[in-house]
């Protein structure tokens, strides 16, 4: 058990209390960001005086020698340390001998956690959001593909009117969208740097805490060493944001799973991303979309933990804290894992689009603009409304579309009807005359991947 305590302690430390109270099992996680960061702190200590220039060169030589050591796998994080920030310690003692007791000058493990886990979830803030840029990619190139794939929009998963796949893949590109902003948002908040806070009250050396911030690229550091060290709040934001990916990905696999079913084939999942039974010879399985769906919830659960977790600590740090670790690093894999495959399953899924645009016939998706034909024709809405539904139960007994009647079926129910009524509610022309912005009619959409296009070339990476 090697700990960096034990001075005031008559006795050992229960082996079961070592275990529980210890936390290398995940915080080696962050090794890289262990060492960057005290790298950092003995620069600064030096341009202060606070160390000598050959103590600092002894003690970056062996920073460096431990990471390259761990990262080639010749030095391995073992459990007889208490966590990450002993396992450096000792390992550079070890090292460099009596320079390696100063790396700790100005700094408690409370600073240095607080900064571990802001580097290490800054960064990949930044991965999380090239994975959706990637995703946004692929469904900017279908939206393209398929100006003019008709298809049944749905309302209550009834069908209501038609829409293009195009407009469909527009949602989720909108939602994507949407997911990276809160991104860009939650790095911008979190990037004040809390190195040189202490335990909870700063330090009584004369630290220069703009230059560590700086060295790690943060925009400045924290002003509230109480704050730095209890604030988990970013955090909570990205379990919240990535909580938010992950239901829209989840809404996204349940309509796939719908579209995939027997009863719809609007798509086929490629083989690769399909599965089979081990009984039923002829299945082919979403299980990947189900899969990310199911995982969902791992992600909810770990911003509820957290949430709940935090609510009734008082100031400063406290040890609950450490329970941030486990879960945030579980939801951000799960969340970089489901947008990588789910990203694999859209670019390779076949649409049918002769049975989406037969579905969008079938349906009685033209109704509205049937009822709008005879309001053009000096019929009041209400009526018109009327009318339609009169014509829609008739289609039903003689299981037919509204434009698969005889003018004179129609004029029956209305004599308003004319020969302009077949062109008037072709899918067609119900999808082109939806012409303001947002709506699915192909000028429209053109306009809208115009902008998405420009959006996605004109951006710069997270910094
Ligand atoms: N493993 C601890 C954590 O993750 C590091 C900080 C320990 N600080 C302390 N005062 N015990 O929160």
């Amino acid at each position: 058990m090697a700990q960096l305590w034990g001075g005031r302690f008559t006795k050992e430390t229960d082996k079961l209390v070592y275990n529980f109270n210890a936390s290398i099992s995940f915080d080696q996680k962050f090794c890289r960001q262990d060492i960057e960061g005290s790298m950092a702190h003995v620069k600064m200590l030096a341009k202060q005086g606070i160390l000598t220039e050959e103590e600092k060169e002894q003690i970056l030589s062996g920073l460096e020698g431990i990471l390259k050591d761990v990262e080639a796998g010749t030095l391995a994080i073992t459990d007889e340390y208490e966590d990450i920030h002993s396992f450096v310690e000792a390992n550079l003692i070890d090292r460099i001998g009596e320079a390696g007791k100063k790396l700790h000058t100005g700094r408690s493990r409370n600073d240095q956690v607080a900064l571990d886990m802001k580097l290490y979830t800054r960064y990949e803030v930044q991965e999380i959001d090239h994975l959706l840029k990637e995703l946004l990619e692929v469904l900017l190139k279908i939206m393209e593909e398929n100006l003019d794939t008709y298809m049944p929009g749905f309302t209550h998963l009834q069908k209501a009117q038609p829409i293009t796949l195009a407009h469909h893949m527009g949602a989720y590109f909108e939602m994507f969208k949407r997911d990276r902003q809160r991104l860009e948002d939650i790095y911008k908040r979190m990037n004040y740097c809390p190195l040189g806070s202490g335990a909870l009250a700063g330090t009584t050396y004369p630290l220069d805490r703009d230059y560590t911030a700086q060295l790690l690229a943060f925009e400045a550091p924290t002003l509230n060493s109480m704050d730095s060290v209890a604030d988990r709040d970013y955090l909570i934001e990205l379990l919240s944001a990535m909580s938010t990916i992950m239901m829209h990905l989840s809404r996204f696999c349940e309509e796939i799973i719908i579209w995939n079913s027997n009863e719809y084939r609007f798509v086929e999942i490629d083989d690769a991303y399909s599965t089979g039974s081990s009984i039923m010879p002829q299945k082919k399985n979403p299980d990947i979309a189900e899969l990310i769906r199911g995982k969902t919830g791992r992600v909810y659960g770990a911003l509820v933990s957290l949430l709940t977790t935090m609510k009734g600590i008082p100031l400063a740090y406290n040890k609950d804290m450490q329970e941030d670790k486990e879960l945030t690093f579980d939801a951000i894999d799960t969340v970089k894992g489901c947008i990588a495959l789910f990203t694999g399953m859209i670019k390779t899924i076949k649409f049918h689009r002769d049975i989406m645009q037969n579905s969008a016939m079938k349906g009685f998706t033209n109704a509205t603009d049937a009822a709008d034909y005879l309001v053009n024709h000096g019929v009041p809405f209400r009526d018109a409304h009327g009318i339609i539904g009169k014509l829609v139960l008739y289609c039903i007994e003689k299981d037919k579309a509204i434009d698969e009647l005889t003018l004179d079926e129609l004029k029956a129910v209305s004599p308003v009807f004319e020969q302009d009524i077949y062109k008037a509610i072709s899918l067609e022309t119900c999808v082109n005359k939806r012409t303001t912005i947002g709506a699915p009619g192909p000028d429209a959409m053109k306009e809208v991947i115009r902008i998405q296009r420009a959006y996605l070339s004109a951006e710069k990476p997270l910094q």
